[in-house]
């Protein structure tokens, strides 16, 4: 791993360590599979676990520094200008239906500016690691977003809204009029892999509606020091605002956004 600031080593072993239990209970999910009740419970339980061990990890490396969590919410620190932001397990529908695309994601903010981002896959070991100013890596290579620039060759990533989300008319709207656009459309289930895929180049862009900070902030770093252009779902500067994000590089980026906004006019 090139980046190997003594920061990037402390996300990286608190990721590994919580993704050494993920994996094996990922392992256990796949057997809980087949049993009637499901194995909904433990996949809570596991979330928690992986959780914890991140925090604890974290906690001991940099005393002090406070937190975001998806599971935990806000613990305040001492020190007011760092805090991470963490997604213990990001894919948690694909966990636990055996579906082996998941990951853990660990950010790091200084003064409101994200500055650090890991994103690991402990099932394929992809770690994807990102640095402000020193790119962005998965293993050993450093990651460029994609160069195409049309749209009839691009392949964008999207999140399809869950039960009880109220913009599934809003969703088909957009795939209605960017489908026919567009080589493909992909939903894989986990946006922080989603926004790392644009970053290595797999995805040419991604967009999705109502993400939460830990879904996305390691992400958002990774597509920028990868060259590509972050906004809101609104084409606006807002890098973490919760009402949804589109990522690209800078040739597609307009034309994505173009077309989520002129989906959203044909509501009338
Ligand atoms: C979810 C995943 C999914 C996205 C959802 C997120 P979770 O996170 O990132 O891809 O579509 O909006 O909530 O719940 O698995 O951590
Ligand atoms: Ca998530
Ligand atoms: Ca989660």
């Amino acid at each position: 791993m090139p980046l190997n600031s003594p920061v990037i080593n402390v996300m990286v072993t608190a990721a590994r360590k919580a993704a050494r239990k993920l994996a094996r209970d990922f392992g256990e999910v796949e057997n809980l599979q087949v049993s009637r009740k499901g194995p909904g419970d433990f996949v809570s339980a596991a979330d928690l676990r992986a959780e914890k061990i991140i925090f604890e990890e974290l906690s001991k490396a940099r005393p002090g520094y406070g937190f975001l969590m998806e599971e935990s919410g806000t613990v305040e620190g001492p020190d007011k200008t760092h805090r991470w932001i963490i997604d213990p397990l990001d894919g948690t529908t694909n966990f636990l239906h055996g579906i082996p695309h998941f990951a853990i994601s660990i950010a790091l903010e200084r003064d409101g500016q994200l500055v650090n981002g890991v994103i690991y896959n402990p099932v394929t070991d992809d770690l994807f690691v990102t640095e402000k100013g020193n790119g962005a890596y998965l293993n050993d290579r450093r990651l460029r977003v994609a160069a195409r620039t049309r749209l009839d060759d691009a392949v964008f990533a999207t999140g399809i809204p869950f039960k009880g989300l109220d913009w599934h008319a809003k969703f088909t709207r957009e795939i209605d009029h960017i489908m026919p656009q567009v080589a493909g459309i992909r939903r894989f289930g986990a946006a922080s892999l989603d926004l790392a895929w644009v970053a290595a180049g797999r995805f040419d862009g991604f967009w999705e509606h109502g993400l939460q900070p830990w879904d996305i902030a390691a992400g958002v770093l990774m597509v920028k020091e990868a060259g590509g252009f972050v906004s809101d779902i609104n084409g606006a500067d807002k890098k973490m605002d919760t009402n949804g994000i589109i990522a690209a590089n800078a040739d597609l980026l307009p034309h994505l956004q173009a077309m989520i906004k002129k989906a959203g006019r044909a509501a009338g």
